[in-house]
């Protein structure tokens, strides 16, 4: 498996809070199956692009030292805003750096009115954005269908593992549910934060995923989609569709 949203580098954000900690998430990380890693620190939190692409590669360097198996791709995890717009797409955080696509999160309360003309600007930098965690807004939570607007306009949708396993909440569990049977997630992965409580539960996760999506759908959402994401190749296979709340009719509640 591929996790393409982790808070693993040690110190620069809440994420992991020392080089043990990040130690110990790509140990548990490589336990559970998962060969690559993208590390995904928030923007806000970190100077420079830069500094994110030279600490990954002093963690692998760790990582070759403590012999785990895991290779650790650079990204981040920018935040919405408008001053994304006024900023150079050499100087914006993308995959391996390829240029290609970035993951950008909203803020958890509501999704900025702005929000569409930001994404329209990455991509005519050339990249695509990534939604992260869309699940867990509250706007997607009460209209699901709000991520068909972002998906129609090119961008893609990350979800978390713990969503599915239902560490954010019945609502955000259900809402994830219907996005996933609704084809409008390409990727799942953990936003792991540590080794406890917010960990790399992407395994934990795929046979839920199974069961909602069935084995080669859970495949493409953890490997096969997240390597095509890192080579630059993606493409999108499923579409989307409208979710359709099913509401009970007057009558048959005599039936
Ligand atoms: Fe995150």
């Amino acid at each position: 498996m591929i996790d393409l949203h982790t808070h693993i580098l040690p110190g620069v954000d809440d994420g992991a809070t020392d080089l043990e900690m990040a130690l110990a998430m790509g140990r548990f990380a490589s336990e559970g199956g998962i060969t690559t890693i993208a590390a995904t620190p928030h923007f806000y939190e970190i100077p420079t692009w830069s500094l994110v692409k030279q600490k990954v590669e002093e963690l692998q360097n760790e990582f070759r030292n403590a012999q785990i198996p895991v290779d650790i791709v650079p990204g981040a995890e920018l935040l919405m805003d408008m001053g994304i717009m006024d900023m150079e797409a050499r100087d914006i955080p993308t995959y391996g750096d390829q240029g290609k696509f970035c993951l950008i999160e909203f803020p958890l309360q509501q999704v900025p009115m702005y929000a569409e003309q930001v994404l329209f600007n990455l991509q005519t930098k050339g990249i695509t954005p990534i939604i992260a965690h869309p699940e867990r807004y509250g706007s997607v939570v009460e209209n699901p269908n709000l991520a068909l607007g972002w998906l129609r306009q090119g961008c893609l949708v990350q979800m978390n593992s713990g969503s599915i396993l239902g560490r954010f909440g019945s609502a955000v569990k259900e809402t994830a549910k219907i996005m996933l049977t609704s084809n409008m997630v390409q990727l799942v992965a953990s936003d792991g934060h540590g080794s406890d409580r917010r960990r790399l539960n992407l395994p934990e996760a795929f046979d839920a995923l199974v069961e909602i999506v069935g084995a080669s759908r859970a495949r493409e959402l953890v490997e096969t989609n997240p390597r095509s994401i890192l080579n630059g190749d993606f493409q999108l296979k499923v579409e989307p569709v409208e979710y359709r709340k099913r509401r009970r009719s007057f009558f048959s509640r005599f039936a």
